[in-house]
């Protein structure tokens, strides 16, 4: 039994360096509070379309953008229900996609995976290889962006380009921990549904899901029995095209914040935000190979959290505890109990840059003694 613990009034601020939440900005924060108005009103529409026509614009698709609150998972459930009558492949190399693939076979689906250890990448030529050699049809095939449990980004795009080949296959991708940090042209590749939670990359307070759809997933969705409700294509995007807002009541104030910081992020465009996150994830590599080793397989390390490996054998939890209380920066461990000390994770997403990645290590170097 759990048992309660008082919320107090005195916590210590901590710079998040965790895989999200990150950082948020101070403007940003202060968005949230204003007095509240009814999501009927205009004011709601102009709020809404706001939203979604930036974000759009910020991604650089021409496919329907639909921010639902919620969280990623949302999307997990949803893509599956509105695209997988059957058959749906989900690679998998993490506890992330994984997941997905558990998500999957909890709706009913025929779920099969194309396993890989964790730390290394799917690989276009095997996706091709599945899709060639299996009696399967598949509806749908699943992969993971960046595996934020093992550090991996996997090619997506090349992975988009074999998908294509495969017209009644729709293409998913998870990438919750990287877009807004990390940029994918969704339309040249084919990505028929791309999701996100805006407390990663898009450096927002959690609470709502950003999902890229379409025009052949949203058709499709017609044809499946399953479609959800909540996260229906149709459900939504219709409500959107018809009134310009979304069919229940969202979170007010976490729309306020997403409006502001969608606003400095279109300041900053997707190349330079893109090309902020690249020099964040080259300076935390070459650190961690100066003193310990990278655990994902070379090549593809991720943009937005780099999962070292724990070659030095140093006291992982011990040392995360240190930093917090020394310096109040919050970092975090490998991810479950297979990874949790043999690795430790640093995510360089949202508003960071190097220097402020810098502190970080340099308070790790100061309490490990590297
Ligand atoms: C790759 C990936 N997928 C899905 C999720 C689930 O996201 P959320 O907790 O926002 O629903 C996470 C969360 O960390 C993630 O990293």
């Amino acid at each position: 039994m759990t048992e309660k613990r008082e919320y107090g009034d005195d916590y210590p601020d901590k710079t998040l360096y965790i895989p999200g939440p990150t950082e948020v900005r101070e403007d940003v924060i202060e968005a949230m509070s204003e007095p509240m108005f009814g999501h009927r009103m205009d004011r709601m529409t102009d709020l809404y379309t706001t939203v979604v026509e930036d974000t759009k614009e910020f991604l650089g698709t021409d496919n329907d953008v639909v921010v639902l609150t919620a969280s990623g998972t949302e999307f997990w459930e949803a893509s599956t229900l509105n695209l997988v009558d059957e058959n749906i492949l989900v690679a998998t190399c993490g506890s992330f996609s994984e997941r997905h693939a558990n998500v999957a076979e909890r709706l009913g689906k025929n779920v099969d995976r194309l396993e890989y250890d964790w730390g290394r990448a799917v690989k276009p030529e095997d996706i091709r290889e599945t899709l060639e050699t299996s009696d399967t049809d598949y509806d749908v095939v699943a992969c993971v962006m960046n595996e934020s449990s093992t550090g991996v980004r996997n090619p997506i795009e090349e992975i988009g380009d074999v998908v294509a080949e495969y017209p009644d296959t729709y293409f998913v991708v998870d990438a919750v921990s990287s877009l807004g940090g990390d940029y994918v042209d969704i339309d040249e590749h084919n990505v028929d549904v791309i999701f996100a939670s805006s407390q990663k990359a898009f450096a927002m307070p959690p609470g709502l899901a950003i999902c890229a759809v379409s025009d052949e997933a949203y058709e499709r969705e017609l044809e499946t029995d399953s479609a959800s409700w909540y996260g229906g294509f149709q459900r939504t995007i219709d409500y959107y095209d018809r009134k310009g807002q979304t069919h229940s009541t969202p979170a007010i104030p976490i729309m306020l914040a997403y409006r502001k910081q969608m606003k400095h992020m279109l300041d900053e465009g997707h190349e330079a935000r893109d090309e902020r996150h690249h020099e964040m994830a080259e300076y935390t590599r070459e650190w961690a190979r100066d003193h310990f080793g990278m655990f994902p397989e070379e090549g593809y390390e991720s943009q937005t959290v780099s999962c070292i490996e724990n070659t030095q054998g140093i006291d992982v939890a011990g040392t995360i505890e240190t930093v917090s209380e020394k310096y109040d920066f919050a970092f975090s461990n490998g991810y479950g109990s297979q990874l949790g000390e043999k690795t430790f994770r640093i995510g360089h997403m949202g508003e960071h840059d190097v220097e402020s990645i810098e502190a970080l290590t340099d308070a790790i170097e100061d309490v490990a003694d590297l």
